[in-house]
């Protein structure tokens, strides 16, 4: 077995992560909305969207209930039990989001049964000596926030620094690591410039004031929660692409460059400064030949992505410019049927040892994700979890990979 060359220092993080919307379940938000409105669309458009192996696989991807995240995975409820799930897979942090909506329904009223919700939340997890690495915003806006233009708004910055300003008041005591924003950058191109995403613009315009709003939203935050407590850990969590010249001629060489600026700097250049470490999501591999995406995609996962795990290695090593400590925030795939999993964890895994062994000073390590959940505008038909829900009853069932994680969190600690 591979796994027995890992090893890894005994205070390396050891995760799992999950974001609020896409668990909990019951929320009332910007995505909500966009839900209801666009859940019959996204169920016709599966029929040209997706190849016919994906369609002949996943029927639900026709139903217009898959695309309505309504109870989620009722984590919302059942938190204490996914945490003794996470224990028992011999984890030693968890990542996970608040939901802004529900701490601040009105604009500038907080919820203070929601904040004394998570409170709960954060207890449990300390219980069960999991760290808390919270992220403040993965996605999704309260509907006043929605309605007066959302990230578009001047006002945003101080919306979000009044937020992280509040919750960082009420969770000093018990939280030393922040991630302010999720994959900022990516958000922004999803949803204004190619108009995938609530709210659906494509605007050149739009994406620049966005991106730039979520820069100034990040440093506002980070500022905020610092005056609070000096000693707390935040960085934001960022998605890298590994940009692969092949072959390595001057075009494709030059290409590269531009993606890897663009792509996975340019965000991160913008806020070094204020940013205690970096958050690294990875998932994706891009070759570059005269164009972009020219993948072999020799494995994919049910999402039809290549799985390219050693594309990590590469990623971390750029990511060493930065001096700063790198967590992996996630890292995962789809794959109903487990078949995967494994060897897609084991091989990530021994190539963050690689980068780590030759200096990068990598702390740990966050699959995505403990359970199944509802991904974004394709709903819940791809299965993203270490654990397995039913949709009916909620019941939860642990995958084979998850135990074989479990194994080489053991191994590679001891
Ligand atoms: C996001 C998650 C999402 C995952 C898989 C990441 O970019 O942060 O919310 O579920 O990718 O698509």
């Amino acid at each position: 077995m591979k796994n027995t060359r890992l090893k890894f220092p005994r205070d390396f993080l050891w995760g799992a992560a999950i974001s609020s919307h896409q668990t909990e379940g019951g929320n009332t938000n910007d995505w909500t909305e966009w839900e209801k409105q666009n859940a019959s669309r996204l169920a016709k458009k599966a029929r040209v969207k997706f190849p016919e192996w994906q369609q002949e696989k996943f029927p639900e991807m026709f139903d217009p209930k898959n695309y309505i995240s309504g109870s989620a995975c009722d984590h919302y409820n059942q938190f204490q039990e996914d945490f003794d799930i996470a224990k028992e897979l011999g984890l030693n942090a968890f990542r996970l989001s608040f939901e802004w909506s529900r701490l601040e329904p009105e604009q500038g009223k907080f919820d203070e049964k929601e904040i004394a919700h998570y409170k709960e939340v954060i207890r449990a997890l300390k219980e069960r000596n999991l760290e808390p690495f919270v992220t403040l915003w993965h996605w999704t806006l309260p509907l006043w926030a929605a309605s007066q233009g959302g990230l578009k708004n001047r006002q945003f910055k101080y919306w979000f620094s009044r937020y992280a300003e509040k919750i960082a008041q009420e969770f000093q005591e018990d939280i030393k690591f922040w991630i302010t924003l999720n994959e900022p950058d990516f958000y922004a191109l999803a949803c204004y410039s190619r108009g995938s995403w609530p709210p659906q613009e494509k605007s050149f315009y739009s994406f620049l004031r966005v991106y730039m709003n979520l820069v100034w939203a990040h440093r506002a935050a980070y500022g905020v929660i610092k005056e609070v407590s000096p000693s707390t850990q935040i960085g934001l969590a960022k998605d890298n692409i590994y940009f692969e010249a092949r072959p390595r001629t001057l075009l494709n060489v030059l290409l590269k460059k531009c993606a890897d600026f663009f792509g996975n700097y340019l965000f991160l250049n913008k806020t070094r400064l204020y940013s205690d470490f970096i958050g690294l999501n990875y998932y994706h591999h891009n070759t570059i030949n005269k164009g972009l995406r020219k993948n072999e995609n020799k494995i994919v996962s049910d999402l039809g992505w290549e799985l390219y795990p050693e594309g990590i290695y590469h990623v971390l090593k750029d990511l060493e410019r930065y001096k700063q400590p790198i967590y992996v925030t996630e890292n995962g795939l789809a794959d109903q049927e487990d078949t995967r999993r494994q060897w897609f964890i084991e091989e990530t895994l021994n190539s963050i040892q690689k980068a780590r062994d030759e200096g990068v000073d990598i702390r740990g390590y966050f699959h995505w994700s403990l359970l199944d959940n509802f991904e974004w505008d394709k709903g819940f038909w791809p299965k993203f979890g270490l654990v397995e829900i039913n949709p009916k009853t909620k019941e939860r069932k642990i995958r084979p990979s998850a135990y074989f994680y479990k194994d080489i969190i053991a191994r590679a600690s001891s």
